[in-house]
């Protein structure tokens, strides 16, 4: 039974830092003409509205979004596809809407791209379906596991891609669930660019999950982590993103990205760190 609906987080600080690595990621990959699959393995509902009741009442885009949209004029140009993507979803100077992974990536992919999105829960599965930009990428939306999807799709047909990986780790044995099908997929699927995000809660919680990505062999990653505070709170305070295959310079994209997020989110409290490993 699940019960994790993202509109409770949406556009929080967690958000912004795995949609700013996310978009990064793409602005790169797309350059290059040949086709890719981009795969959304938790897709969520596509896009979130900022002033239903369910995101008001927690309230986290207040330290998450909506504090860096007030510095939009300011940002560096490592932000400007980003907000680009929100300017375009808000038409004024209000930011209402939030766009999630799929609907950042159908911004960025071409026609052709094929784009995979996989959502198990009904409810945000259909939202998915009607939220959707309409734009002239191939689109599949698969009401199924994303691991089992994953599975199934590699190698893909194209030997390029990117697989975006964002469970809601509603059960402890997700971490390990994830690490397992990434070193499955890994296998057929060798320089794949895989970018899987990390609740950082207790450090015992996602051990199963970063051991496990450590020990797939013979490809570069790089890790990265976002602190919103000095001292460990109860419930969520930090996250990490760990990208196999990285694409080239994001280490130093993610320093800028990451070092301006530490003067607007939480001035004086917030941190972060960058470490890649080379094959
Ligand atoms: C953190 S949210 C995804 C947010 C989205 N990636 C974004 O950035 O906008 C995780 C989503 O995964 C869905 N989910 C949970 N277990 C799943 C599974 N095994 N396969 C596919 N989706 C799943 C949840 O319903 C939830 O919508």
């Amino acid at each position: 039974m699940l019960s994790y609906q993202h509109i409770y987080h949406a556009g929080c600080f967690a958000d912004v830092v795995k949609h700013l690595t996310l978009v990064n990621l793409l602005d790169y990959l797309t350059k290059k003409d040949a086709p890719m699959l981009y795969l959304d393995t938790h897709a969520g509902r596509g896009a979130y509205d900022l002033t239903d009741k369910l995101a008001l009442k927690t309230g986290e885009a207040n330290l998450g979004i909506l504090p860096l949209w007030t510095k939009r004029a300011e940002l560096p140009d490592v932000y400007k596809t980003y907000i680009k993507s929100l300017e375009q979803m808000n038409k004024g100077t209000e930011l209402r809407y939030y766009p999630g992974s799929p609907a950042l990536a159908l911004e960025l992919l071409r026609k052709q791209d094929r784009a995979v999105f996989c959502e198990l829960h009904s409810g945000e599965q259909s939202h998915l379906r009607s939220s959707l930009p309409k734009k002239r990428v191939k689109k599949f939306i698969y009401h199924d596991d994303g691991l089992n999807i994953l599975n199934a799709l590699m190698p893909p047909i194209e030997r390029r891609g990117l697989i975006f990986m964002d469970p809601a780790y509603e059960l402890s044995s997700d971490y390990k669930n994830t690490a397992d099908a990434i070193t499955r997929a890994h296998k057929r699927f060798k320089t794949g660019v895989y970018c899987i995000w990390y609740p950082i809660i207790d450090e015992r919680m996602h051990l199963p999950l970063t051991r496990g990505l450590e020990a797939i062999q013979d490809s570069p990653y790089l890790s990265l982590t976002f602190n919103l505070q000095k001292t460990q709170t109860i419930g969520m305070g930090a996250c990490g993103l760990w990208i196999i295959n990285p694409t080239y310079n994001l280490a130093d994209i993610m320093h800028s990205v990451l070092q301006t997020l530490t003067t607007i989110l939480n001035p004086g409290e917030s941190s972060y760190k960058i470490f890649t490993h080379k094959v």
